[in-house]
């Protein structure tokens, strides 16, 4: 699979993965994965596809939070 972030091998299927733990901005993700923390090249195309497959995953499954779950809600 073609890494969305080469400097920290970042690939869609990790963001996915990162998703589905309860990753709901960028800044989670940077913190989770390391995207976009070498070079920065990345980091538009990152951001699309975390919106993206947030939109994607929450249109599939009706009870998918947006929010994460471990925010006391
Ligand atoms: S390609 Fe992602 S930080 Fe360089």
């Amino acid at each position: 699979m073609t890494d969305v972030c080469v400097c920290h091998s970042v690939t869609e299927e990790d963001i996915r993965h990162a998703v589905v733990a309860g990753v709901r901005s960028f800044e989670a993700l940077q913190w989770l994965t390391g995207c976009s923390g070498g070079c920065g090249g990345c980091e538009q195309e990152a951001r699309q596809l975390l919106s993206d497959i947030i939109t994607e995953i929450a249109c599939a499954h009706p009870t998918f939070h947006l929010r994460p779950s471990h925010d006391g809600q």
